[in-house]
């Protein structure tokens, strides 16, 4: 791959951005190689995903605008899908991802961090759509989806505006779960990621499935989707041996959480 790169440490795997030379911009190659890259992680020994921007200055600085400028309207809207299938398949992947948000994340950065289930990021990160000052709307998703998280007054204020706001200001609307220094951020989103490995696999992908389901049908339906996600847990080797060590009172076996501290 020539712009995505992949690690893997136990059981939780580090997807990272890496076209440095255009702060990690997402041109066609790109998203191309970001699905490949989640097509290939192994379900079976990876539990949560870490998706970063390579370098110290930008998470993803937006699509690539030098391949956007010539589109026709059918090859936008063509461009637009491949975002778009790009980043549902990161939203609805079977296993956690958390954003690991290392600087700007503007238009399509912000974007496929609002794809991710988790969002951290570091005091020099900054968020925005800037989409109209370019003569666009945001086209992977920032319409639906920061509506969705931030709320529609303040999606259509950061969207009408297209003003970028720092750090701070998107963990106080809630567009971040928590701040870090920067050196920190990945130690701490590796130890978000390595306690989540530590709980019950499929327990913690039937509640993504049953959050990220139920939120889009009324509570009558969402309740369903729940009880059948519930339903499917038991009888698993999982809740057998959780349920188990708790009525043993196997206080070594109950502490599977490996705590994080979120500032
Ligand atoms: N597309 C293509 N190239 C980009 C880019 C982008 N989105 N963002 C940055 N780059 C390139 C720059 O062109 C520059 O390349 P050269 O060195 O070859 O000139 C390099 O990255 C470094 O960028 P700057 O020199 O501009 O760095 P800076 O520190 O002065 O500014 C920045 C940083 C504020 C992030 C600025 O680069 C910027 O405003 N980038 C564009 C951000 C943006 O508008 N993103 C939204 C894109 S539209 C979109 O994403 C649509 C959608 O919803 C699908």
């Amino acid at each position: 791959m020539e712009f995505v790169t992949y690690e893997q440490e136990g059981f939780v795997g580090v997807v990272t951005i890496n076209r440095p030379k255009a702060l990690n911009a997402l041109n066609s190659t790109v998203l191309e190689e970001l699905e490949a890259t989640f097509k290939a992680v192994d379900l079976d020994t990876t539990r949560c995903l870490i998706l970063t921007g390579a370098g110290e200055k930008s998470f993803v600085a937006g699509a690539d605008i030098g391949e956007m400028s010539t589109l026709t309207k059918a090859e936008g809207e063509a461009f637009g899908k491949k975002g778009n299938d790009v980043f549902r398949m990161i939203e609805t992947f079977p296993i956690p991802v958390i954003a690991a948000v290392n600087g700007f994340a503007l238009g399509g950065g912000c974007e496929i961090s609002m794809s991710c289930d988790i969002r951290i990021c570091s005091e020099n990160a900054v968020f925005g759509q800037p989409e109209v000052g370019l003569g666009i709307t945001p086209g992977f998703g920032g319409t639906q989806r920061l509506a969705r998280l931030v709320g529609e007054g303040m999606a259509k204020q950061m969207i009408y505006t297209a003003r970028n706001i720092k750090a701070d200001e998107a963990y106080r609307i809630g567009l971040v779960n928590a701040v870090y220094p920067l050196e920190e951020l990945l130690p701490v989103a590796k130890k978000m990621a390595a306690g989540i490995a530590a709980n019950a696999p499929i327990a913690v992908r039937n509640c993504k499935k049953a959050i990220n389901d139920g939120m889009q049908v009324d509570m009558d339906k969402a309740i369903v989707i729940e009880e059948k996600l519930f339903g499917d847990c038991f009888e698993t080797e999982d809740q057998k041996a959780g349920m188990g060590n708790f009525l043993e009172k196997d206080k070594e076996k109950k502490l599977k959480v490996v705590p994080f501290q979120n500032k």
